[in-house]
Formats: structure tokens, C-alpha cells, sequence
């Protein structure tokens, strides 16, 4: 037969076996409370009676405000705002204002956008929490508005409107071939300088605009199994950091040099029979006239006999030029023909290895003109990264598509998936990578120094995270 367990019969039992409570006993109790508590209320007035305002702390003040952590007044500037919160249940009520954290320093704003309103400066750094790095903000200072932005926004939006956590974050503008983020509004998102939408080849999706040939494909998998040949007559294997190397934080990667990762295979010498010896210059196109007129000025002299020089030249037009040959006959007509040719090798549309190997060209009334570049050194503008942080990995953990790319309109950006493997609520329990926002994200427009400004302050902003760094975790602290 079962057990009779209701809940009547089990509170049955177990009411017949309490002992019995005395009277007396709670009485005594009660009295020596309020003695406790009277006691502890005269040593605090005694206490600051006696100027130790330590003992009124909430907790531990963080790291980097221990210079000021007796001087209380620096930060709490208004009084009884305590009580006023509790009375008025305004949560706003603070007795450390905005303006007593930016006689310090600066808390620019978040974002132009008229719903990036900021909160008190207390609301998100909160002091005496023992906490390590002030800077290092619970996702929900960030989520209060990011998990729903369309709720009270009062103008167009220009990113994602609903991030509740990492794992519903949408995946990064740059990678997304569904629509173009805010093509239609403005041009506010930070994909606009370095990429353009298109809807050509075989998905929809942002293109490279860098103006610039390349053909990663061609440099990493060479057809011939020794290597590239390259023009001193070995071969060479390269890999991506050839090309790319960390910068001096080894946060980014430093920007391509010509002369540095291409001079080596791709010199500018235009014609081989013309014998100019040395390349040309690079860069500056009137660089390169001025270069090739005065070798081929040199080879016409060292084709004609010794003594012709001394006896037929004439003067060059620059009065009082030293250093500069003198003109000889024939001279002029013999360079400006060559030059008609040499010109169209190294500027020309059917040049093989002149400028146009690389680069686009436009001819405009003031002459011919190199397009720039524009290789971005920055991708993603509104997020953070660091190499150095991920130096374990190889690059191709992130960059899969660099290898094979044929084109530099192709994106070579990891896209989220791959972030996740480390970057999760479940490796961040197993004390891996972050998934706060934080991580990742500045909240200051640290462009901008607006706050100060609009007091009139010439704060400079305390940086104190050397090289723009995240702030420090708490699973990093030793
Ligand atoms: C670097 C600035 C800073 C310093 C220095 C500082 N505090 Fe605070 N304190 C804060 C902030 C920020 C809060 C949170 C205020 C809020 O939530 O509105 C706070 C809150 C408090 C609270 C809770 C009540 C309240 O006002 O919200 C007490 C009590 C307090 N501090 C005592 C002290 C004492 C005593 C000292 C000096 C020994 C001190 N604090 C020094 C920044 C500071
Ligand atoms: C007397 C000057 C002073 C006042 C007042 C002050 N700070 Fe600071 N604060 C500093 C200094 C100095 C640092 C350390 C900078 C460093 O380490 O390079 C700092 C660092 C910080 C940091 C970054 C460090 C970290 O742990 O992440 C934050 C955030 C910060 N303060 C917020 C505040 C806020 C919010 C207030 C107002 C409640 C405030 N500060 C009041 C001087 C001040
Ligand atoms: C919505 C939350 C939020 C509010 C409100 C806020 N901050 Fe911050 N603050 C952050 C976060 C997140 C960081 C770390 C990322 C960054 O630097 O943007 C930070 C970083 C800082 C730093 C360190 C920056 C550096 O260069 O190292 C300072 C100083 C600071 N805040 C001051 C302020 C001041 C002053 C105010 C008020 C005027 C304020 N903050 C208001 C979230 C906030
Ligand atoms: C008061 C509301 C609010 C809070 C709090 C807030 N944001 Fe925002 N945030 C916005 C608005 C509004 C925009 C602009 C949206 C747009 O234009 O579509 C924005 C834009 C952004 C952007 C993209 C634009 C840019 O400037 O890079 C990022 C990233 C971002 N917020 C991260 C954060 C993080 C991280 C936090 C927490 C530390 C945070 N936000 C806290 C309202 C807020
Ligand atoms: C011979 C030099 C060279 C080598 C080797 C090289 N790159 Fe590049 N890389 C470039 C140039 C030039 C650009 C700029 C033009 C472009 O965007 O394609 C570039 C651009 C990039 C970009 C940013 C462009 C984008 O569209 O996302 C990434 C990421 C990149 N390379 C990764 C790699 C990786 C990973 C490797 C090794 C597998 C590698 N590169 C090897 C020359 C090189
Ligand atoms: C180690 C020698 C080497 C280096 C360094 C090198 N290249 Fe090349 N590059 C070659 C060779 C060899 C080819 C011909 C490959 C082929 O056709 O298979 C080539 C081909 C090219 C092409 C033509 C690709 C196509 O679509 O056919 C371009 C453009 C180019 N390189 C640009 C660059 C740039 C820009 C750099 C510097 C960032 C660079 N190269 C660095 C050896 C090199
Ligand atoms: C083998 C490829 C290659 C050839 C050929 C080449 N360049 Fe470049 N050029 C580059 C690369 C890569 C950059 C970007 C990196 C840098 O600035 O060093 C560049 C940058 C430039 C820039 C700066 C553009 C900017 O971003 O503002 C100018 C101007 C320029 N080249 C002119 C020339 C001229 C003129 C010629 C022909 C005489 C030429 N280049 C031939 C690869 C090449
Ligand atoms: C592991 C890194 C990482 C974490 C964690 C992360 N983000 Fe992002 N987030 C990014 C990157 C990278 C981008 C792309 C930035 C760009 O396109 O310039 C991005 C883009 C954004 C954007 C712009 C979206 C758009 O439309 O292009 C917003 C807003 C944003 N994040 C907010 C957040 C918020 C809020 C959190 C916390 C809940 C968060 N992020 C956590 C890396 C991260
Ligand atoms: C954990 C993923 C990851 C790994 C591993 C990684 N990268 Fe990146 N890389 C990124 C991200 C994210 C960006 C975009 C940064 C930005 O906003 O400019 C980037 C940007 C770049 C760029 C563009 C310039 C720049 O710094 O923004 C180049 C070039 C590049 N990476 C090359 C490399 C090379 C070479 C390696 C191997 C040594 C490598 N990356 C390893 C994620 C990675
Ligand atoms: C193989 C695992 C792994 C992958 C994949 C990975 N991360 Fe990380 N990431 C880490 C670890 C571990 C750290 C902490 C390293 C540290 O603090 O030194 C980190 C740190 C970071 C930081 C803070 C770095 C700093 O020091 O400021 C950012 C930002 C970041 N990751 C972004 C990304 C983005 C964006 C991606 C995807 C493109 C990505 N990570 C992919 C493991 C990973």
C-alpha cells in the first residue's frame, strides 16, 4: 500500500515533532537587536565624528580611482540623493553627477542618433563593486536598448534594430548578402567606405572597392610547384605574411607597400631593349616622365663618340642649371620618339607591365591620373578586433576564402559563425572567449569629445586602455 503523502498528513507530522518555542526567549532576542543596531548607528556617527568616511563604503573602489578612493567629495558632489531615490523611486537621483566624473575626464556620447541618449555616467560605471576594470559593462546597459531599437526611435535607424545577445546577433554587414543595410537611408553605416553593394555574379552581396588588381589565387597556389618566379631568376613561396604584417600593437595589420611586398617581382622597367637600367619610380606620374626622359637622354649620349659632346652642344634651357648635360643635336627628336613608345608601354591600355598591371587610370584635362587605391586599413568600423589576441590561430581559421580568391572585389572577412566556436555563452562559461558586448564594441564615440565640449571642458579623454584595447576581464585577472 503507497505512503499516505499529502500535504496535510506530512505537515501533521512534522508539526508534532517541533519543540516547543518560549515566550521569553524571543523577547530576549528582540531587545538585544535593537541594542546591536543602536550600538553600530553610534559607532558610524563616532566614526565620522572622527573624519573615517571609509566605513560608509558600499565596497572596494575600482583600480584606477584608488588615488582618490578617501576623497569621497571628488564624485559625490550632490547629498541625500540616496534618500530621494528611495522616496521618489526616481532611479535617476545620484548624488556622483555627470559633471563631477568629467572634471576628469571626457564620456563622449554614444551615437549621433537621436535615441542613443546617454544615461548617468554612474549608471553603467558602477564604483564600489569591487570591480576590477570600471569599463568592463554587463551586456544589459547595452541590451536596455539594443533588443529593441525601433520601440522608441524617433528617426530612421541604420543598423540592426534587434540584438538581445551574442547568439541572435546578426551577422556582420559586410558578410550579409540578404539586404543592404540602410543602402536606402544614409550612409552613416561604416560599410559605405570601403565597399559598395552589387547584385552581379553569382550572389547579391558588398564588393571590395579597392582600386587595385590582385589576385590572391595566383600568388598562394602557383602553377609552377617551386614557387613564383620572380624576375632575379629564383622562385619564391610567399605566404600572407608577406604581404600582411601586424602592426605595432599586433592589433591590425599594416598596409600594403608597393616597394615592399611587390618591387621585388613587379619592377618597373618598361622595355628591356631601351636598356634604362634601374626601375622607374612609383607613385608620382610626372615622377615617371621626368625618370624616363632624362635615362633616355642618358642612352643617347652613350651612343655617340667621345668628343661630339664637347664641341656641338648647346646649352639646356635652365639658366644657371648645373650638373644637367648639355643638349646635343639630334638629341631632342631622338628622345621624344622613343618617349612616344615608352609612354604607352608604362601608361598605355594595352601595356602589359605598365601601371595599368595594377592600377586604374583616368585620363583627365590636368593629364593622366592614377585612381587611388583606397585599401582600407580598417573594415569594421563599429566593432573592435585584435590579431594579437588570436596570433594561435592560423589565418586561414578566420580568412578561408583568401586563398582561393581571384578577384579584389571579393570579401575575405570571417563572418560570425566563425567567431561563435570560441565567442559563446558556453565557452565563455568554460572560461574561454567573452560573448559580452564589450568585447567587441565601444559604447564612447571616442571620435568625438562631445560631452566636454558642451561645458565648455578641453578634456582630453583618459585612455586607459593603451592601443584602444578591450577592457580587461575579469577571467584574465590573475
Ligand atoms: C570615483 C568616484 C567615487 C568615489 C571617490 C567614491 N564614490 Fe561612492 N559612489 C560612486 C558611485 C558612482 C556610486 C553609485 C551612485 C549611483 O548609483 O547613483 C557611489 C555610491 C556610493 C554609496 C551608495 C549611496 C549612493 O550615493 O548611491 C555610498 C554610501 C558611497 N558611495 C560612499 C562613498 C564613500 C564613503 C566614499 C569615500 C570613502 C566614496 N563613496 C567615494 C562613486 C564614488
Ligand atoms: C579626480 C579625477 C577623477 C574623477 C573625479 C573620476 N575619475 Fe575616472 N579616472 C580617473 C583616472 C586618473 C583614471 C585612470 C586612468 C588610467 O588608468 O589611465 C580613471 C579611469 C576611469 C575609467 C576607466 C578605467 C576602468 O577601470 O575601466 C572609467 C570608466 C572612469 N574613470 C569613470 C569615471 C566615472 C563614471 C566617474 C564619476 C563617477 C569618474 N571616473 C570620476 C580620474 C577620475
Ligand atoms: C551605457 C553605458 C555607459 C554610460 C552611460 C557611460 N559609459 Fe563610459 N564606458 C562604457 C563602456 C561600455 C566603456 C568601455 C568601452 C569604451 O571605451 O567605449 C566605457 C569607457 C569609459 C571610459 C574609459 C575610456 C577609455 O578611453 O579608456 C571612461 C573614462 C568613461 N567611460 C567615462 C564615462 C563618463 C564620464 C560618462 C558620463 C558622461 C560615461 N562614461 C557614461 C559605458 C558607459
Ligand atoms: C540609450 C539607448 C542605447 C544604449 C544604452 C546603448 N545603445 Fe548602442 N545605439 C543606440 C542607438 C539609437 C544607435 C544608433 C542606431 C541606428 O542609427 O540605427 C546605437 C548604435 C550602436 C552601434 C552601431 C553604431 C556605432 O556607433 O558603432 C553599436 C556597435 C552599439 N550601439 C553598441 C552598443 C553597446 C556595446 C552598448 C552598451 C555598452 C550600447 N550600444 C548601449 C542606442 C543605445
Ligand atoms: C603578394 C602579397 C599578398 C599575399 C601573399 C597575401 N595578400 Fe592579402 N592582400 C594583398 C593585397 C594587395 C590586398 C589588397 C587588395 C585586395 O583587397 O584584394 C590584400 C587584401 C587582403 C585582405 C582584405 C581584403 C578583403 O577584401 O577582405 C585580407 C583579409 C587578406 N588580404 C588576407 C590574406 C591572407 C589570409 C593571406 C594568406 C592566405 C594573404 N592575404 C596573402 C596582398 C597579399
Ligand atoms: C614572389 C614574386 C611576387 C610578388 C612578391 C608579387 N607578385 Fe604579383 N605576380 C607574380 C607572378 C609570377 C605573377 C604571374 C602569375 C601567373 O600568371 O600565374 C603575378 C601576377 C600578378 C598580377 C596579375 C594577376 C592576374 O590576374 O593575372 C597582378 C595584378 C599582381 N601580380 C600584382 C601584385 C601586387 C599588387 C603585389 C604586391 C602586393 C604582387 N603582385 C607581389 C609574382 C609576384
Ligand atoms: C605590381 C603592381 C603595381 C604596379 C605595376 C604599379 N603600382 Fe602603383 N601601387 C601598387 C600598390 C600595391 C599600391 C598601394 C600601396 C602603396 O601605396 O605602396 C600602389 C600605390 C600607388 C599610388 C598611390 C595611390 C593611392 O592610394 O593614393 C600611386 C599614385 C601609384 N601607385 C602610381 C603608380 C604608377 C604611376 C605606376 C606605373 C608607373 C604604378 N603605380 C605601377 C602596385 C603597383
Ligand atoms: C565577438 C565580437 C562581438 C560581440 C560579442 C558583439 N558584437 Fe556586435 N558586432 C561585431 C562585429 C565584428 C560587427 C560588425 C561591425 C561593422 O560592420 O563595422 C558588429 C556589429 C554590431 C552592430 C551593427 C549592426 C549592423 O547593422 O551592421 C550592432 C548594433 C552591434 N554589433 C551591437 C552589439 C551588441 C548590443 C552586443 C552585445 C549583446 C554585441 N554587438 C556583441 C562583433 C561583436
Ligand atoms: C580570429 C579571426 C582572425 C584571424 C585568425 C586572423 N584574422 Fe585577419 N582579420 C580578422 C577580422 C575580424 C578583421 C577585420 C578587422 C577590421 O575591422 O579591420 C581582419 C582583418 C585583416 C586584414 C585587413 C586589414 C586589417 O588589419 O584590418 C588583413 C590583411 C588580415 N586580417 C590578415 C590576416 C593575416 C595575415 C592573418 C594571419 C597571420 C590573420 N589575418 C588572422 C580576423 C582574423
Ligand atoms: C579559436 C577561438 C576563437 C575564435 C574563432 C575567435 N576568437 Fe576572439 N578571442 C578568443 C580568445 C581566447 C580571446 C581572449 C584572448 C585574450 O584576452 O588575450 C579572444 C578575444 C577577442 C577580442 C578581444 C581582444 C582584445 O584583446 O581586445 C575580440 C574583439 C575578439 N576576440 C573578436 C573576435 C571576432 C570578431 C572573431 C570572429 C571573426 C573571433 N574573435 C574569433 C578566441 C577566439
Amino acid at each position: 500500500m503507497p505512503f499516505p503523502r499529502t500535504s496535510k498528513s506530512l505537515s501533521e507530522r512534522v508539526a508534532a515533532e517541533l519543540p516547543p518555542r518560549g515566550r521569553g526567549l524571543r523577547g530576549v532576542r528582540k531587545l538585544t537587536c535593537w541594542a546591536l543596531a543602536a550600538l553600530a548607528a553610534c559607532w558610524l556617527l563616532w566614526q565620522q565624528g572622527v573624519g573615517n568616511d571609509r566605513v560608509f563604503h558600499a565596497g572596494s573602489i575600482s583600480q584606477a580611482h584608488q588615488f582618490i578612493a578617501n576623497d569621497c567629495a571628488r564624485c559625490h558632489q550632490d547629498s541625500w540623493q540616496p534618500l530621494k531615490r528611495l522616496v521618489s523611486f526616481n532611479n535617476s537621483a545620484t548624488s556622483t553627477p555627470d559633471a563631477a566624473c568629467i572634471q576628469c575626464h571626457a564620456g563622449p556620447q554614444h551615437n549621433d542618433h537621436p535615441s542613443a541618449q546617454m544615461a548617468h555616467c554612474a549608471h553603467c560605471h558602477r564604483e564600489h563593486h569591487g570591480q576590477p576594470a570600471l569599463s568592463a559593462v554587463d551586456n544589459r546597459f547595452c541590451t536596455v536598448c539594443h533588443t529593441d531599437l525601433e520601440q522608441d526611435a524617433t528617426a530612421p535607424l541604420h543598423f540592426a534594430a534587434q540584438i538581445a545577445d551574442f547568439a541572435q546577433h546578426p551577422e556582420f554587414a559586410l558578410l550579409r548578402t540578404d539586404v543592404p543595410p540602410a543602402t536606402d537611408s544614409t550612409t552613416a553605416h561604416g560599410v559605405h567606405r570601403v565597399a559598395q553593394w552589387s547584385t552581379d555574379g553569382a550572389s547579391p552581396g558588398w564588393r571590395d572597392k579597392s582600386a587595385i588588381r590582385f589576385h590572391h589565387h595566383k600568388h598562394m597556389q602557383p602553377s609552377d610547384p617551386r614557387g613564383l618566379p620572380s624576375p632575379s631568376g629564383g622562385f619564391e613561396r610567399l605566404d600572407c605574411q608577406s604581404c600582411h604584417q601586424p602592426d605595432s600593437t599586433g592589433q591590425y595589420m599594416r598596409p600594403i607597400a608597393y616597394e615592399q611586398h611587390c618591387a621585388r617581382c613587379h619592377p618597373l622597367s618598361y622595355d628591356a631593349q631601351l636598356e634604362l637600367g634601374a626601375p622607374l619610380p612609383h607613385r608620382d606620374v610626372q615622377l615617371v616622365r621626368d625618370a624616363m626622359r632624362s635615362r633616355l637622354a642618358e642612352a643617347f649620349r652613350n651612343m655617340q663618340p667621345a668628343d661630339t659632346a664637347s664641341t656641338q652642344a648647346t646649352p639646356r634651357g635652365i639658366p644657371g642649371a648645373t650638373g644637367t648635360a648639355p643638349i646635343l643635336p639630334g638629341e631632342l627628336d631622338w628622345v621624344n620618339q622613343r618617349l612616344v613608345t615608352a609612354e604607352h608601354v608604362v601608361f598605355g591600355k594595352e601595356a602589359k607591365g605598365g601601371c595599368r598591371f595594377c592600377h586604374t587610370l583616368e585620363e583627365r584635362d590636368s593629364g593622366l591620373s592614377v585612381t587611388p587605391t583606397s585599401i582600407p586599413d580598417r573594415w569594421q568600423t563599429h566593432a573592435r578586433f585584435n590579431h594579437a589576441s588570436h596570433r594561435l590561430l592560423d589565418c586561414a581559421a578566420c580568412h578561408d576564402r583568401a586563398t582561393g580568391s581571384m578577384t579584389t572585389a571579393d570579401i575575405l572577412l570571417p563572418g560570425i559563425a566563425i567567431c561563435r566556436e570560441c565567442h559563446g555563452a558556453s565557452a565563455s562559461k568554460s572560461g574561454q572567449a567573452s560573448d559580452r558586448c564589450v568585447e567587441c564594441h565601444d559604447y564612447h564615440d571616442h571620435g568625438q569629445n562631445t560631452l566636454a565640449g558642451k561645458l565648455g571642458l578641453n578634456l582630453e579623454p583618459v585612455d586607459a586602455r593603451p592601443g584602444g584595447g578591450a577592457p580587461p576581464d575579469e577571467a584574465m585577472q590573475p
